[in-house]
């Protein structure tokens, strides 16, 4: 290789660490920060805490909220045919041999017997086949930066040696992978680990035990013993409570096709891979939609509500290019359609939502297990069928992250001064506003508090009288909030107070009058609702 060439893919090399690095130490920030600043600690810290399980704080609470109403209205709230439950975590254990979760809700899992550590197969593999990945992507950013302005990736991905031959490595695994999973071969994902010569990256040895299957569900016991206890699952995802409810609904509710019932709650799953803080936890909260359509029209509402709940996403403005989808290949064995709503963050494109056609495997099969006939009657066809079913489903979690790793920024102030600030969505922020005397004598506190007490009706509003203003403005940037009231001596004759903004950091003089209009024309969820309609 040309000496010029050896220090350019040297460069590009120690360029993308130094990337991969950033990133990383961004991510640990924003994990400081959640606990720091009372939006996320690890549960039952003063034991230590305990693994991929974690508490919202005080400000962690009013964002999960925040988060959870825009979902739960513009489910309930803007469409008609759309009503929500609140099922049990606890349900009938057959309801989990009827859906699959006994038999199939597994992971493959592998340990190193140096290190004695445990891994899901899949994931080695998956994280070999990023690796290919990565060599094609540095080969086209390289290139990129050779041609400029010029350069053809297409052309360059079809034709470029290096590249085909990188790509033909990355499909031969990908296909072999992908068969063994379809079929769970678990004697060839473990020859698919050897003869890729991954390594343990704790023992760095390929001392590796066969791979077995282990299920996700947690388990326990309801009743005595001496009564004969029931074993019983938490539920590791809020939908089946909806299918089992679905006769009830339809009934009472006197529901139409096509209709939806939505639902919040707690799921849990025994996450082998735990990492990446809330990304992947073993208690999380999902927000899950079950919407009853007629056979054959799957195709048509699967698309309906992938373009809706991309919008939903990027009506919060976080940026449309932190967005993609990603269509899955491997289905699994009840769908006929499905596709991930990733958002960016800091360690890649990651799934935070789920959109699946799932047939009308689960309302047939709580009919087999349950004996009773879960169907609609279709006046209009004057004929019964099981609905078909199209589901949206998303973590609260994942979503609380992606919106606290875009809003997390350090930005350099004139004067050499930094400043960390929460971007948050102002109708998500956990205050809207914070009320502040400048002093705490004269009168001022007074003035303030009165505020505080016309605000607090609509708004989550805080009051902070101690340090400098300066000091009070980075606490309350630190945890997003989008406006800062001061109120100064002026304040008692001209009825004025001056307001911060939280992005721009300008002030401006505001009548007090005119503050409740001011925070509402900013934070009222109302306004994304209209945009989610009209746009
Ligand atoms: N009912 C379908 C279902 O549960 P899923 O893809 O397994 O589908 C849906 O989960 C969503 O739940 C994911 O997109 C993700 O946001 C969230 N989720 C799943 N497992 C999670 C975990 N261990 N920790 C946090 N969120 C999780």
């Amino acid at each position: 290789m040309h000496n010029c060439q050896i220090l350019r893919t040297f460069a590009t090399k120690i360029e993308n660490l130094i990337t991969m690095a950033t990133q990383e130490e961004t991510f640990k920030k924003i994990v400081a920060h959640c606990k720091e600043y009372g939006f996320v600690f690890p549960s039952s810290e003063i034991y230590d805490g305990l693994g991929a399980v974690y508490d919202y704080a005080q400000n962690g609470v009013e964002l999960k909220n925040n988060i959870k109403r825009y979902w739960w209205d513009s489910m309930t709230l803007l469409h008609e045919n759309i009503v929500g439950i609140d099922a049990a975590i606890f349900m009938h254990p057959t309801t989990w041999k009827a859906s699959g979760h006994v038999d199939a809700f597994n992971d493959p899992l592998i340990d190193n017997r140096d290190s004695k550590k445990r891994y899901r197969a899949d994931v080695l593999i998956e994280e070999q086949l990023a690796k290919i990945e990565d060599k094609i992507n540095k080969e086209v950013e390289k290139a990129h930066k050779r041609f400029g302005e010029s350069f053809d990736e297409a052309q360059f991905r079809a034709t470029n040696g290096r590249v085909l031959e990188h790509q033909a490595k990355w499909d031969a695994l990908h296909q072999r992978y992908s068969d063994a999973m379809n079929k769970m071969d678990l004697d060839e994902l473990k020859q698919i680990i050897l003869d890729e010569e991954i390594v343990c990256p704790i023992s760095g040895t390929r001392n590796w035990t066969d791979v077995r299957q282990f299920n996700l569900m947690f388990s326990t016991d309801m009743g005595s013993t001496a009564d004969g206890a029931m074993k019983i699952y938490l539920r590791p995802e809020t939908a089946q409570g909806i299918f089992v409810n679905y006769l009830n609904v339809q009934k009472t509710g006197r529901m139409k096709i096509p209709f939806g019932i939505a639902q919040i709650g707690k799921a849990f799953r025994n996450e082998i891979v735990a990492r990446q803080f809330i990304f992947r936890m073993r208690e999380f909260e999902q927000m899950e939609m079950q919407f009853f359509i007629k056979p054959g029209t799957e195709m048509e509402w699967f698309e309906h509500w992938k373009q809706f709940r991309l919008k939903w996403h990027k009506a919060l403005g976080l940026g449309d290019e932190k967005y993609r989808y990603h269509d899955h290949e491997k289905l699994a064995h009840y769908a006929n359609a499905a596709t991930d709503i990733e958002f960016q963050m800091p360690f890649g494109f990651k799934e935070v939502e789920g959109i699946h056609s799932r047939t009308n495997f689960d309302l047939s099969q709580h009919a087999k297990y349950s004996g009773k006939k879960i169907e609609y009657f279709d006046p209009e066809m004057n004929q019964s069928y099981t609905p078909y079913v199209i589901e949206t489903s998303i973590g609260v979690d994942r979503m609380f992250l992606s919106i606290m790793c875009s809003a997390y920024q350090e930005e350099q102030l004139e004067g050499g001064d930094t400043r960390v600030v929460l971007h948050l969505p102002a109708v998500l922020a956990p205050v809207k506003a914070c009320v502040m005397p400048l002093v705490k004598k004269d009168g001022l506190p007074e003035k303030a508090r009165e505020i505080m007490d016309m605000l607090k009706f609509d708004f989550k509003t805080t009051y902070d009288e101690k340090d400098s203003i300066g000091k009070r403005y980075r606490r309350q940037d630190a945890i997003g909030t989008p406006f800062c009231i001061t109120v100064d001596h002026d304040t008692l004759t001209d009825g004025c107070v001056t307001v911060r903004y939280r992005d721009t950091m300008q002030q401006d003089r505001v009548r007090i009058e005119d503050l409740h209009e001011l925070i509402r024309k900013a934070t009222d969820m109302k306004l994304l609702y209209r945009k989610l309609m009209t746009e």
